[in-house]
């Protein structure tokens, strides 16, 4: 068996290849089996998402997982990943809206406790400060624009931004003030690919984008979709299943569950035996 290569990724080495070298490869990740995974594949960022209110707790929304929810979650993570992909978390809904000193409280606890090694929120110009203040406090910064989950009511569902000249020059204004504000990178989410390319020309850190087209700096999907193991009726346009995980768990446990009830499950070499030590 060939030992595993690992890797280590790094900021400065991710915001090196945004001038060169391969695009940036980020998945979501819930658990040590999910850290395991990204570890053997060697994926560069491993995000614990808060839309693991959606694909593991099996809510409508991500508006209610908690900062204890991913701290949960990034622990187990970390363990999967022993120290290869930059390990990232969500800020979920309300631990940075209320105040700066909130921000940096509740961010600062998924990097202490939980061993994340940059966090990520939501949000354009508004949240300058507060990217500012969490910087200066240390704490590495992935900002978040475009389509926002977190603003699912306000913005009337799961909807493509940046149609109109006056959202693109808004987003292009949020896409600044975040990189002067000190983030290291930048997910774009739901935009137009011809938006996503200006954007990703215009400013100097990696953009990384989902349903944003091909010419980011990387991209990101969701686990579960990528592998196939969400419902795929339910997928928007961007999402390319790259594997058919949800066919091969159903099909492993039809077939358990068959040689269980017709008892050819376990066989005696399966099984222990009192003339054995
Ligand atoms: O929560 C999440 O999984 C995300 C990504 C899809 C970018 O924010």
């Amino acid at each position: 068996m060939t030992p595993e290569r690992l890797f280590t990724t790094t900021i400065p080495g991710l915001q090196k290849r945004k001038h060169g070298g391969p695009p940036i490869a980020m998945v979501t990740a819930y658990d040590a089996f999910h850290g395991r995974l990204l570890r053997k594949s060697e994926i560069d960022i491993a995000l614990v998402g808060d839309s693991l209110g959606m694909v593991v707790q099996g809510n409508a929304s991500t508006l209610s997982v908690t900062v204890d929810d991913i701290l949960y979650h990034t622990r187990m993570v970390s363990r999967g990943l022993m120290g290869t992909s930059l390990l990232v978390s969500d800020m979920p809904f309300l631990s940075y809206q209320p105040s700066v000193e909130t921000a940096i409280r509740e961010a600062g606890r998924l990097i202490k406790e939980g061993g994340a090694q940059a966090v990520k929120l939501e949000g354009g110009e508004a949240f300058a400060e507060t990217i500012r203040r969490l910087t200066l406090s240390m704490i590495p910064v992935m900002g978040h624009i475009g389509l926002l989950p977190q603003r699912v009511h306000s913005m009337g569902g799961y909807k493509v931004q940046g149609r109109d000249k006056e959202a693109q020059d808004r987003l292009m204004n949020d896409a600044r003030s975040l990189v002067q504000a000190g983030i290291f990178a930048l997910v774009i989410e739901g935009i137009p690919w011809e938006l996503a390319r200006r954007i990703t020309e215009e400013i100097s850190v990696p953009t990384i984008g989902i349903g944003a087209g091909p010419h980011t700096n990387g991209q990101v999907l969701v686990l579960h979709d990528l592998l196939g193991w969400s419902e795929a009726e339910t997928l928007p346009r961007f999402v390319r299943r790259f594997g058919q995980a949800e066919e091969a768990a159903l099909d492993s446990l039809r077939r358990f569950r068959l040689e269980v009830s017709g008892t050819t499950y376990p066989s005696l070499e399966e099984s222990y035996s009192e003339t054995e030590q």
